[in-house]
């Protein structure tokens, strides 16, 4: 059910793939407005979110054209604090996004997701690029994107957003 991909463990979050038992801890802050306050569209209400925790458990890992989140668990509590993850646009290219519950901000928890998540991405999936959109007045997810070594785009969006990406090489050359 969950093909080649069971978990990526790092000191304090385990990175794995969604199951239905997750729904408690997702909705605690998917449709927080902090976590909201650049995302676009609605959250998702209980029974979306069912059948979409059903489909993420169960979707092969290099289908492309869809989006693949990955449940950030922190280890000490046992609880999913967040989600990692991208829309994989073609076999060698995916846009990353990633979201926390707002109790875990500012700890270091996204950097120490995503540097757990990129190299399964970049290694084991063997995509060769990576790009990234966010909101220009989103802080957080900026300085993220920049502390994972990813370049912005000179040009911005026609929305407004700053446009990010990685290459495989990058990525390896780069000493976090
Ligand atoms: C973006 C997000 C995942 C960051 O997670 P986080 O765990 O707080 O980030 P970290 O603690 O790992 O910090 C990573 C870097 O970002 C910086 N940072 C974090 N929050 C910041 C903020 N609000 N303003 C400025 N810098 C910030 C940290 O200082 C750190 O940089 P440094 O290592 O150079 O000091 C989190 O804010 C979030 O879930 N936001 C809402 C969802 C969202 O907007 N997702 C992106 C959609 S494109």
């Amino acid at each position: 059910m969950f093909g080649m991909f069971n978990q990526l463990p790092s000191r304090r979050v385990i990175v794995r793939r969604f199951t239905p038992a997750d729904i408690e801890d997702f909705c605690a802050y998917q449709s927080d407005p902090q976590v909201r306050e650049y995302m676009r569209g609605n959250p998702m209400d209980v029974e979306q979110t069912a059948e979409y925790l059903l489909t993420q458990s169960a979707l092969e890992e290099r289908q492309t054209g869809s989006w693949h989140a990955y449940a950030v668990q922190h280890v000490e509590s046992g609880s999913v604090i967040g989600d990692v993850g991208f829309y994989l646009v073609s076999e060698n290219e995916g846009d990353i996004g990633f979201q926390l519950h707002p109790a875990y901000y500012r700890q270091g928890f996204g950097l120490e997701a995503m540097t757990t998540f990129l190299p399964y991405v970049f290694e084991t999936l063997g995509l060769e690029r990576v790009t990234a959109g966010c909101d220009q007045a989103n802080s957080a997810s900026i300085a993220l994107l920049e502390r994972l070594g990813m370049r912005r785009h000179m040009a911005t969006g026609s929305d407004n957003s700053y446009h990010y990406d990685l290459a495989r090489d990058e990525w390896l050359a780069k000493d976090l």
